[in-house]
């Protein structure tokens, strides 16, 4: 793997490589991606073994033009209001951390939708994706670049720790600013539906199109107990992902306190336990395995350091992690939910 800048230089070489038929890790507003051509089979099998990922769970394909979404999606079959839905989102939420599952046009590889008949589609912020998506086929289908089940990069050093000896190149573009995966909407069905909640609020998507259903495999008031029996409508959405090595367990908010202080703690609990706080706790003192997601208790900015904290908390060899949940506003809920899997 060689390690290239966001220079327009190095995304011109890369954005030829993967044309041909590489793997290149790239930025995007969100986590970084696992860029392969849409439209190769051989580029997108080498994504799932990359990543040692089943079959079953389908690819986010990007775009970067509004033009390049009919060579995804076949919108034929949409209904006056489901147009509707699909105009006013992607016009104002485009580009941005949002994906539109759609139906599919029959020439997508069902490869790359795992035989859905329908396709995940997302026009990326971040320049040095776009550069990259335009400069190469214009439709880039790209994972998270992680191995299957572990935590998500928001930096390049995690893509190499991960998949280094697996893909051709990585571009540098330092820590990612949204740090947690877009928001996947199904705009396929009567009732449009969150899958996933993510980098894009549910409030800005109801502001625009009204209510939206959150169909996400796991209830919202669940602490690691199994969501609901029906197989998920995502099938990303897995029990247990976004998992740190290190054992996580969940606290309600409010209930995380330091290590020591909390009443009944069994005699062999954890030795060395790192916490991760929403916002700063009451009384204060922090150590060095404590870490704050943002000192204000504002979404966004957690939501920014999520996965950047984890991989570091990870990398301290402890025991336990004991995570706070963030509230159920904003990004809080893309937080929760990958708090809730990393916990299983
Ligand atoms: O922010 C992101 O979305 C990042 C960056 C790289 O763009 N990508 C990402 O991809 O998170 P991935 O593969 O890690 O997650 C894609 C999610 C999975 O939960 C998958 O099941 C779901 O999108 N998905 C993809 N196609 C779908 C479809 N046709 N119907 C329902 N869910 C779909
Ligand atoms: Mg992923």
């Amino acid at each position: 793997m060689e390690i290239l800048s966001a220079s327009e230089q190095d995304i011109e070489r890369a954005a030829k490589a993967l044309a041909a038929g590489a793997l290149v890790a790239f930025p995007t507003e969100t986590v970084y991606g696992l860029g392969a051509d849409a439209f190769s089979l051989s580029a997108l099998a080498r994504v799932f073994e990359a990543k040692n990922r089943p079959r079953f769970d389908p690819l986010i394909i990007h775009i970067a033009e509004h033009g390049a979404l009919s060579r995804i999606a076949d919108t034929s079959s949409l209904d006056d209001a489901a147009m509707q839905r699909l105009s006013l989102l992607s016009q104002r939420l485009w580009p941005g951390p949002l994906t539109l599952v759609l139906p599919k046009r029959p020439e997508l590889p069902d490869l790359a939708t795992a035989g859905l008949a329908t396709a995940a589609v997302r026009l990326p912020s971040h320049p040095a994706a776009q550069k990259l998506i335009r400069l190469s086929t214009g439709a880039v289908a790209a994972p998270s670049a992680n191995l299957f089940g572990c935590l998500s990069p928001t930096r390049a050093e995690h893509v190499m720790a991960q998949l280094g000896a697996k893909i051709d190149f990585v571009i540098d573009g330092g820590k990612t600013p949204v740090g947690v995966e877009s928001t996947v909407l199904d705009l396929s069905r009567d009732t449009p539906s969150i899958l996933r909640p993510g980098g894009t609020s549910r409030e800005a998507i109801e502001a625009l199109i009204g209510p939206v259903e959150l169909s996400t495999a796991l209830p919202a008031d669940s602490h690691g107990t199994q969501g609901s029996p029906s197989a998920p409508r995502s099938p990303g959405q897995l029990k247990s992902h976004y998992s740190p090595h290190t054992p996580l367990v969940l606290c309600r908010r409010g209930e995380l306190i330091a290590r020591g202080e909390y009443p009944n703690r069994p005699p062999n609990a954890a030795q060395s336990e790192g916490r991760l706080y929403f916002s700063p706790p009451g009384n204060g003192e922090l150590t060095p395995s404590d870490r704050v997601l943002s000192a204000t208790g504002d979404t966004l900015e957690a939501a920014a350091n999520l996965f950047d904290m984890l991989h570091e908390l990870d990398s301290l060899g402890l025991e336990l992690i004991r995570a706070e949940e963030a509230p159920e506003t904003g990004l809080g809920l893309a937080i929760n939910d990958r708090l809730r899997r990393a916990a299983d």
